[in-house]
């Protein structure tokens, strides 16, 4: 396997040479071939030669078997230019249309919801991943001025829509879970959400093993809080999708412990933590390298790695369970011994 490895920005690389360690760990335990390529795309890269992504970059990133990314943003690039270039621009240019973001809780103990413990914390979140608001149509006329006007478009097309409520519906019945909940705004939305309607109605037909259920998105945001144990399956737009893989995320023990793979099914796939470079703990030794470490063991899962992918879940769920972890989940070591913790437990 040739993955290409984009630490990025702040955390990112901190989390990323705790996710790489991982991957050699657990690639050695079984005896497998794994090159990791380390690719400079950055903020650091951007601001010292002006280009957040080589002409060739998305055609260079086709050519591995999967891509793991740590984490873009940076405050010295306000316009966030090189990530909307490296992150977004990839999940457009590879066509990712799938974000994968499982919720699964490894101990009660990490859970803010009170008496929710990881029987009822464990569903997905499918979020539409090259279109919606993220398209960046749209332009600001009379910038700067106090007649300015502002447009973002949302791009909601039968073929987007169509394939992300398909890959939610095929994984369910892939997996034997009987819901799939989709969530729209469709009663403020009426143009663009009404075919997230139509389509859901049109492809629940086709399962009629599994029970389909919608929710308005700021009822879902109510129910995930109040009532997390309903969900098995949750598809939506690309924001909303991005909004509650946060909520989401402090169910797991915060943004520190979530995962993500960006998928197209049978391509080349992305792979990245569901938080960002959280630049006030950048260069601290302070950061969770779990969320790093659970989408590298997504990207396992993803190449069809089930042994080691068994290993690295095993191996961090010791650690979990054993307290070897940073101080955001109750621990007292730093990303690099919480990283040496998971191997540790990998290795034995
Ligand atoms: P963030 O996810 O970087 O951090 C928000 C907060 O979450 C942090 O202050 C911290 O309290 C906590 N947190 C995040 N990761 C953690 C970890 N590994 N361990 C422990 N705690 C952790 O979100 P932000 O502050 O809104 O964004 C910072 C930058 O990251 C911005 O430039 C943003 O655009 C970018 N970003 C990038 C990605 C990505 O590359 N996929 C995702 C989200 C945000
Ligand atoms: C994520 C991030 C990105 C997004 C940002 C950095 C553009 O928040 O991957 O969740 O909004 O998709
Ligand atoms: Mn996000």
């Amino acid at each position: 396997m040739r993955i290409a490895v984009i630490p990025g920005d702040g955390i990112g690389k901190e989390v990323t040479a705790e996710a790489v360690k991982v991957l050699r760990a657990a690639a050695s335990r079984f005896g497998r071939e794994i090159t990791l390529e380390t690719l400079p795309w950055s903020a650091d890269h951007f601001l010292a030669t002006g280009e957040t992504i080589p002409p060739n970059g998305y055609d260079l990133l086709r050519t591995f078997d999967a891509i793991f990314v740590g984490a873009l943003g940076d405050p010295r690039v306000p316009d966030n230019r090189h990530a909307r270039d490296i992150l977004l621009g990839t999940r457009f240019e590879l066509d990712l249309y799938v974000n994968y973001r499982p919720v699964r809780l490894l101990d009660e103990r990490l859970c803010p919801l009170k008496g929710r413990g990881p029987a009822d914390v464990n569903f997905v979140v499918f979020r539409e991943n090259t279109e919606g608001l993220y398209v960046g149509v749209g332009g600001r006329f009379k910038a700067g001025t106090e007649d300015e006007v502002a447009i973002q478009e949302e791009l909601n097309t039968y073929k987007g829509v169509h394939r992300i409520i398909r890959h939610a519906f095929e994984f369910a019945s892939a997996r034997g879970l009987g819901k799939v909940c989709m969530a729209d705004k469709s009663n403020a939305m009426t143009h663009g959400h009404a075919l997230w309607q139509r389509v859901f109605k049109e492809v629940a037909a086709r399962y009629p093993a599994i029970q389909p259920t919608h929710y308005y998105i700021d009822a879902l945001a109510m129910y995930m809080v109040l009532d997390p144990a309903q969900f098995q399956v949750i598809v939506t737009n690309n924001l909303f999708g991005d909004i509650i893989s946060d909520l989401g995320a402090t169910f797991q023990g915060g943004l520190g412990m979530a995962a993500s793979g960006n998928l197209h099914p049978g391509r080349t796939s992305m792979f990245e933590p569901v938080h960002g470079s959280a630049p006030t703990f950048a260069g601290r030794n302070i950061a969770n390298p779990i969320g790093a470490i659970a989408s590298a063991a997504l990207m396992l899962e993803t190449l069809g790695w089930k042994d080691e992918v068994a290993a690295v879940d095993a191996a961090i769920l010791k650690a979990v369970q054993e307290r070897q972890v940073t101080r955001d989940i109750g621990g007292t070591l730093g990303t690099d011994q919480a990283g040496d913790a998971i191997v540790a437990a990998l290795s034995v």
